[in-house]
């Protein structure tokens, strides 16, 4: 339809200035088109994007032309062939589940220290539809192997670099371990980024990010993507199209800009969070500080052959000596700098104590058994001056009586 003036002022009301034609220039950014449907001229293009058989969107949750510019960017970055974009990490990891067969009858194998809301939706919502869970030490193989054995797994699903204990995955054998019985690999790859470590490159079959955190990076945006085949990512469409979990194009505009920055921000990232951890590590009223690039950390081998030259991120975890949740709170309280909040991976460096956030779902004695005790703290490392984080956090340390 035209604006013509054969239409009421009403009806051009409403069609007015909505299907720019084909203009002579390109927009250097990508545009956000907050278009929820499309039409075609002829019928039969309308029929062909529904039908597959060519290119082209007809509803908002099928797809979207910026959402599309995201899960390209993504997919580029993760040499992997496809990527398929969400409303949030969870949603992403939900339907990757979903799509490699977890449904009742079946079984995943997960490591025991992945992100609480991870782990909640594995023993409480799946279990409670009939998959069967096993949750191991990802970084004992033998554990994994025997679990895979027992358990022929339709799915293996572990953290790159774990959240919050900072436990580094052996991909590569992991990928082994999965594909000997049948099972998908399936890696949460948010602490890492791209930037450290491609997973698909070392035989990982599905990558999964919290666009939130690194990829996005300014805490202005909820996101999840995944990142695998052609093959795969037809399959999660499928589930993507009748859950309905998929990335808004505002979203996946400001996740996109975001990705613009991320080398540049990992590296200092890096760079800080290196700097950060060893000085935690000198410090009297710090008992452990778990973070890859430290040569005391246990699978600090395996993080150097991952990451290479590339850094470590910029994640710390750090247990305060003999602390219960009121020292852990009077330290938070004492900070100036550092940003007291629930989330990780952004430009301003955040703390958080898992006990009583991200891992809250769980009961005090699974949190103890895979080791996440009341003194232990979560360190986002942000891109500030080095020597001002660290400044602040000795303040706070010293405020501590
Ligand atoms: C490693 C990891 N994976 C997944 C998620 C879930 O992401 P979202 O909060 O975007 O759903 C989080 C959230 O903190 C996370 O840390």
């Amino acid at each position: 339809m035209n604006n013509s003036n054969t239409f009421s002022l009403a009806t051009r009301a409403v069609h007015a200035g909505i299907r720019v034609p084909h203009p002579d220039y390109v927009p250097t950014v990508t545009p956000i088109h907050p278009s929820v449907t499309y039409t075609y001229d002829r019928m039969e293009d309308l029929d062909g994007v529904f039908g597959g058989t060519r290119q082209g969107y007809v509803y908002g949750r099928y797809g979207n032309p910026t959402v599309t510019a995201l899960e390209e960017a993504v997919a580029t970055l993760e040499d992997g062939e496809a990527a398929l974009a969400f409303a949030s990490g969870m949603a992403a990891i939900h339907t990757a589940l979903l799509a490699v067969g977890a449904r009742a009858g079946s079984a995943v194998v997960a490591a025991q220290d992945v992100y609480g809301a991870t782990y909640a939706l594995l023993d409480q919502l799946l279990r409670s539809q009939g998959v069967t869970v096993r949750f191991v030490d990802a970084t004992d193989l033998e554990a994994v192997e025997s679990a895979c054995r027992e358990l022929k797994p339709a799915a293996l699903l572990v953290e790159t670099i774990s959240n919050p204990l900072l436990k580094v995955a052996d991909l590569p054998a992991l990928a082994n371990v999965a594909h000997q019985y049948g099972s998908a690999l399936l890696v949460d790859n948010t602490f890492a980024t791209p930037c450290l470590v491609q997973p698909l490159s070392l035989g990982t079959d599905i990558v999964i990010h919290s666009t939130t955190k690194y990829l996005g990076g300014h805490g202005d945006v909820l996101g999840g993507i995944v990142v695998t085949s052609h093959a795969q990512r037809a399959k999660l469409f499928e589930v993507l199209k009748v859950t309905g979990g998929n990335s808004g194009p505002h979203d996946a505009w400001l996740v996109l800009r975001g990705i613009k920055t991320l080398p540049l921000r990992m590296q200092q990232h890096n760079s800080n969070g290196l700097a950060v951890a060893r000085w935690l590590q000198a410090h009297p009223k710090v008992s452990q500080v778990n973070y890859p690039g430290l040569a005391s950390h246990p699978q600090h081998q395996v993080a150097k052959g991952l990451f290479g030259t590339r850094g470590y991120g910029g994640m710390i975890s750090f247990v305060l000596s003999g602390a219960d949740q009121s020292r852990v709170f009077q330290f938070f309280e004492s900070l100036r700098l550092c940003v007291p909040a629930t989330t990780l991976g952004d430009v301003h460096t955040l703390v958080l104590y898992p006990a009583h956030s991200s891992h809250r779902a769980l009961s005090p004695e699974e949190r103890s058994r895979i080791g996440i005790g009341d003194g232990l703290i979560r360190l986002s490392v942000g891109i500030e001056a080095v020597e001002d984080i660290i400044n602040d956090l000795d303040q706070a340390l010293t405020a501590l009586d």
